[in-house]
């Protein structure tokens, strides 16, 4: 039975991977933070109890700005493939917090690339390595944009995923290990995190029809992303561990569209004229944004046999129906008397 070893498991793509490699028979290890509150709800369909028998899925606590507990868990767990999605993933909030995203997203990289050579080294065990690269790498460069395309970072988020690309890249070729670059276009999912711009219209959108929120602050409307499905694009992960040789794959729908495509789309799902209850937030804009980020995929396609199933229109489809149905149980609870502690207004 392989070993994969996930860090950031409990995010979006985390939970979709560990689900993928249970599928496939794999023993799942997953890194996960200490925090005050649950913090494992997207792994709630998979997750047993350790103490029942023939458990495949284990946490295990652990940063990637920690060194120490990452050589240990490595010791531990003994993986076939390691898969570094950890990250402070979220753009906006890099401009305020750009010393710790460098240190999670570019050090961290490196702490557990060190760990994993070291760990190679010592034990003379084949491992393989996914590093979760992204296409703000590309920032300001001309779409579209593929394997070739000249890196223009526009964030201190995608600085540090630069500099862990080429960690990873200086890793493969000065010890000759095997690690792929995932160059990842935006994915998103009804796990998605509630401030990325697709899911707070969703799930905005939805309590406005049922009238549970009234307005929908964002920032920039004009930008556009080449949006995917996660659940997709995490099988291109494993398909890159699969192959014979290391190699850095784009992955992408090859399919672009405005935050106010994706609004007019959300907005007829349930029938509402978005334009009366948008408003614009300058706090939501970025000191410099990624105007246009569109993915030519074509080396993932002839080479892994990878393509999304899953279009633009049935994204959006699919996180509305699961956004309005959230609402409505939550409406449900409001009129029964419950209050949720759902918060996170402002945010995003
Ligand atoms: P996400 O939902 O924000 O998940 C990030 C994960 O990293 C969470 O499990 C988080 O833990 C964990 N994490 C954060 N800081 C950590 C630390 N110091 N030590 C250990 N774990 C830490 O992100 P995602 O959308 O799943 O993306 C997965 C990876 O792909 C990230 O590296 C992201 O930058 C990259 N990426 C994403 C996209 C996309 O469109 N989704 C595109 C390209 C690349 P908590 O749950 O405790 O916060
Ligand atoms: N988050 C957010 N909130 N974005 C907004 C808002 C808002 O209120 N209003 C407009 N936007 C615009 C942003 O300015 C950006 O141009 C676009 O919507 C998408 O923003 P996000 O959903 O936050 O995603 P992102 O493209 O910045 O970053 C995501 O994709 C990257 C891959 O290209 C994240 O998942 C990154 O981790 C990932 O690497």
């Amino acid at each position: 039975m392989k070993k994969a070893l996930i860090s950031g498991v409990t995010g979006q793509d985390g939970s979709f991977l560990a689900e993928l490699l249970l599928a496939k028979g794999y023993e799942v290890h997953g890194i996960v933070r200490r925090a005050s509150t649950f913090n494992t709800g997207r792994l709630d369909g998979i997750y047993a109890d350790p103490h029942e028998s023939g458990i495949r899925l284990s946490l295990h606590y652990g940063d990637v700005t920690d060194a120490s507990c990452l050589r240990h868990i490595l010791e531990k767990v003994q993986p076939d493939e390691i898969y570094n999605l950890a990250a402070q993933s979220h753009v906006r909030v890099s401009f305020d917090q750009a010393e710790y995203t460098a240190d999670v997203v570019a050090t961290g990289t490196l702490r557990l690339l060190e760990a994993y050579r070291d760990h190679v080294r010592v034990l003379g065990r084949a491992v393989r390595f996914y590093q979760a690269g992204s296409s703000e790498m590309f920032g300001a460069a001309n779409p579209p944009q593929n394997e070739s395309t000249a890196f223009y970072p526009r964030s201190p988020y995608a600085v540090s995923k630069v500099a862990a690309h080429w960690y990873c890249v200086n890793f493969r070729e000065a010890y000759n290990l095997f690690i792929c670059n995932g160059i990842l276009f935006n994915h998103e999912s009804e796990r998605r995190g509630e401030t990325f711009v697709t899911r707070k219209i969703t799930r905005a959108l939805s309590r406005i029809k049922l009238g549970l929120q009234s307005k929908l602050y964002l920032g920039n409307l004009a930008s556009y992303r080449d949006w995917g499905y996660a659940g997709d694009y995490v099988e291109a992960m494993w398909l890159m561990l699969q192959q014979d040789a290391p190699n850095d794959y784009v992955v992408a729908t090859g399919e672009t569209h405005s935050v106010r495509e994706f609004l007019d789309q959300a907005a007829a799902c349930v029938d509402l004229d978005w334009a009366k209850i948008v408003e614009i937030d300058p706090r939501y804009l970025r000191p410099t944004e990624v105007d246009v980020l569109l993915g030519d995929a074509t080396k993932a396609h002839s080479r892994l046999g990878w393509a999304p199933r899953i279009g633009f229109q049935q994204l959006v489809t699919l996180m509305m129906n699961n956004d309005f149905e959230l609402a409505r149980q939550e409406k449900t609870l409001r009129e029964a008397g419950f209050t949720l502690p759902l918060g996170g207004g402002g945010r995003g």
